[in-house]
């Protein structure tokens, strides 16, 4: 019995050894302080905060989608969406495993696949570890309720602002004023 109880006793401080080995993260706490740095250094902000893609972020409405879309030519315009907890406009029926497999393979709960402009592709080494963090991150932020716009196909017509990417047109050099001589 003595005994038995002494390797339990071994056991149990081996199994701390190895939890304070792997910690660094591992818990409540230190998870979500761990998956907010690594939100703030990926800077996620920089597409999903309201006003952050004409360069007034709201830090109020802090991931809480934009309203300015991006324009992938034949593919559609696309909106970064609300990240917090709010149940109809955010990530609040999400759970933590929806979050990280949307995170690094770009798949939603509903079978579609993001579009690339939302970097799942470099995302997809992101390992357990770091996945889950965020995700509990995201889960823990307050509910703010904004309904980002779209996704819209390519051949609908947007209802919110988007940045595209402008081709010059190269084929038609008649058409364009020569350019200008400068004056000796
Ligand atoms: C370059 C801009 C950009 C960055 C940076 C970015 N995202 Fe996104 N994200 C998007 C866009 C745009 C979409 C929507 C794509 C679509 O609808 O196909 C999206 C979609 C998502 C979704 C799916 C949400 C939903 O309701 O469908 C999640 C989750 C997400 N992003 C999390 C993150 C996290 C976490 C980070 C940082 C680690 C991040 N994103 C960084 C642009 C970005």
């Amino acid at each position: 019995m003595p005994n038995s109880s002494k390797r339990l006793g071994l056991i149990a401080s081996a199994t701390g050894a190895a939890l304070a080995l792997t910690a660094c993260g591992q818990g409540g706490t230190d998870k979500i302080a761990h998956g907010k740095y690594l939100v703030d250094v990926i800077a996620c902000d920089g597409c999903h905060t309201p006003g952050a893609l004409i360069g007034k972020p709201d830090a109020s409405r802090f991931l809480a989608g934009s309203e300015v879309g991006f324009f992938i030519p034949d593919a559609g315009y696309f909106y970064a969406p609300n990240l917090t907890s709010d149940e109809a406009s955010g990530l609040g029926k999400w759970s933590e495993d929806d979050i990280v497999t949307a995170l690094r393979t770009g798949k939603r709960p509903d079978g579609r696949v993001l579009s690339p402009i939302m970097p799942w592709q470099s995302f997809a080494t992101l390992t357990d570890e770091d996945a889950h963090a965020i995700a509990a991150y995201l889960k823990s932020l307050a509910p703010i309720s904004n309904k980002a716009p779209g996704p819209f196909g390519a051949k609908e017509t947007p209802t919110a602002p988007y940045q595209g990417i402008i081709f010059p047109q190269a084929a038609a050099p008649a058409t364009n004023p020569p350019p200008a001589q400068p004056t000796p």
